[in-house]
């Protein structure tokens, strides 16, 4: 095969991974033509959306890039046979949860999207086609695509498949940043070719240094080891957090003197309730299914201890909370800053807020949640059948209303000025602030006559 000029992408998923990496492929690579396709006709009415306020994804500079691009070389559809049928290159982007019933439930990766998108290409696609992973998927998913791919071929043999590997390493909040200077970018392959054609289109905007080619099996087992090695950093400085409130050392400070090793570094040193976000729980997950499969029993229990400390940082919160306000919670008011599960995304999944939440409800508080972007009807699916005493409040000053705490788990810029004297007049005393985020002034919400309590740091 030589090296195919691509002029047409397909990509199956119009979500967190798919929509902004693509907007920034059609941002980057004006003579080509974007497609980006989903199974969810109102994700992609969303996209197409006439009000960019309405896009599905909020991320910081994806709505200038898509009022550039949009229906000039990106284009939203639900369209999937016609658009895998014109590409010449296919991005997979769809979702890949862990799976809740059958063998390896709760740990291994729901491959049936996958495979449904493979099934797809085999049947539709014309001539020769790249296949690019772009999911996060467990290693050796590309031989399902290869077997799935290669079988249509045996029977239509106008059409070739090439398949690549090429994680997505955004983060949520700052995709697009993230995608315009990547640390790196990763192909994974065996075809040369392939390689190359993917590798010209990431040419037009990342220098050819930060792209770096490896074996399929490499690429796919680097993003999942990536993101397991960045949660057990979180799980190390968090686990930290606990022994530095009952001994009197400071949690920031020991994070700053730690991460000034320059071998160890100073990202990733942030303590708070826990990791949350798509990502981090569910390949973790998969690692550790991945080396029991491989019978590495000793290597899985290790990896599962970083999400074992998660969890318990995230109860241990609530048990503190039901302490301080004198071992009950029935029937108190707890203000809740900030569901999702970082800042600066409306994304809710695996947030601590939920478990947090759902505990205190379980105790018998009742909350009243507020965060910047996160939808009440969002919040209603993530709290599901747990008690109805929660309310959805327009604003900061709402959720403090008679409350007797306030506890905040993301950290929005509009939390760190707040009004607290205002906020303290409408609490019940005595007055708590739970801050799980270190981004409270403790001095200042002493003076006014706050109980503070603050992750990592002793009372
Ligand atoms: C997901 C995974 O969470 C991540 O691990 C992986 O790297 C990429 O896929 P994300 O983009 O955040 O990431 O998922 P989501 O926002 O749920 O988007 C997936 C989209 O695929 C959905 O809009 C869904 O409707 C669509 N989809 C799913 C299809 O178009 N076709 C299918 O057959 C299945
Ligand atoms: C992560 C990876 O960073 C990204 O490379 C991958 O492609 C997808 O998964 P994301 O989940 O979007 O991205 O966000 P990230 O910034 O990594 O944060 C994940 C969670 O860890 C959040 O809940 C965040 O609050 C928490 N976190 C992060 C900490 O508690 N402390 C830190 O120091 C950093």
């Amino acid at each position: 095969m030589s090296i195919k000029n691509i002029k047409k992408i397909c990509c199956i998923g119009a979500g967190y991974v798919g929509g902004p990496s693509m907007a920034v492929i059609a941002d980057n690579c004006p003579k080509i033509q974007v497609n980006v396709v989903d199974i969810n006709e109102s994700r992609i009415n969303q996209w197409n959306s006439d009000n960019l306020k309405n896009l599905p994804i909020y991320e910081p500079g994806l709505k200038d890039i898509v009022e550039k691009c949009r229906n000039k070389n990106l284009f939203f559809s639900t369209d999937i046979v016609s658009n895998i049928r014109s590409a010449d290159m296919i991005f997979i982007s769809v979702n890949t949860p862990t799976k809740t019933k059958g063998i390896g439930a709760g740990q291994a990766s729901d491959l049936k999207w996958i495979e449904n998108s493979a099934r797809q290409i085999s049947k539709y696609a014309t001539g020769k086609t790249i296949v690019v992973e772009k999911s996060t998927l467990p290693v050796k998913t590309a031989e399902i695509i290869k077997k799935i791919l290669f079988d249509s071929k045996s029977k239509d043999n106008t059409k070739n498949f090439y398949v690549l590997s090429n994680p997505e390493f955004l983060a949520e909040g700052t995709a697009i940043n993230d995608l315009q200077t990547p640390d790196r970018i990763l192909i994974g392959g065996d075809n040369c070719d392939a390689i190359n054609s993917l590798k010209n289109i990431y040419l037009n905007w990342i220098c050819k240094e930060k792209i770096i080619t490896t074996n399929l099996w490499s690429s796919e087992l680097s993003k999942l080891a990536s993101n397991s090695f960045l949660a057990q950093r979180i799980s190390s400085i968090n686990s930290i957090s606990a022994l530095c409130e009952v001994t009197g050392a400071d949690i920031n400070e020991v994070a700053l003197a730690v991460g000034m090793d320059s071998r160890i570094g100073s990202k990733f040193l942030n303590a708070g309730p826990g990791f949350g976000g798509s990502c981090f729980k569910k390949d973790i997950l998969n690692l550790v299914y991945l080396c029991n499969y491989y019978g590495l029993h000793e290597v899985a229990s290790y990896w599962q201890g970083v999400i074992e400390i998660n969890d318990w940082q995230q109860n241990r919160i609530v048990r503190i909370i039901v302490e301080k306000l004198f071992g009950t919670i029935a029937d108190k008011k707890i203000g809740i800053l900030g569901f999702s599960f970082k800042a600066n995304t409306n994304d809710t999944r695996e947030s601590p807020a939920i478990e947090i939440c759902k505990e205190l409800l379980d105790e018998g508080a009742i909350l009243q949640i507020y965060d910047p972007k996160v939808e009440q009807v969002q919040i209603k699916t993530d709290l599901g059948k747990s008690s109805l005493k929660w309310k959805y409040c327009k604003s900061i000053f709402d959720s403090a209303q008679e409350a007797d705490a306030i506890v905040i788990l993301t950290e929005w810029d509009e939390f760190k000025n707040i009004d607290w004297r205002e906020i303290f007049q409408s609490m019940r005393t005595p007055a708590w602030i739970f801050d799980t985020r270190h981004i409270c002034d403790f001095n200042m919400l002493n003076s006014i006559g706050f109980n503070i309590w603050r992750l990592g740091k002793s009372s």
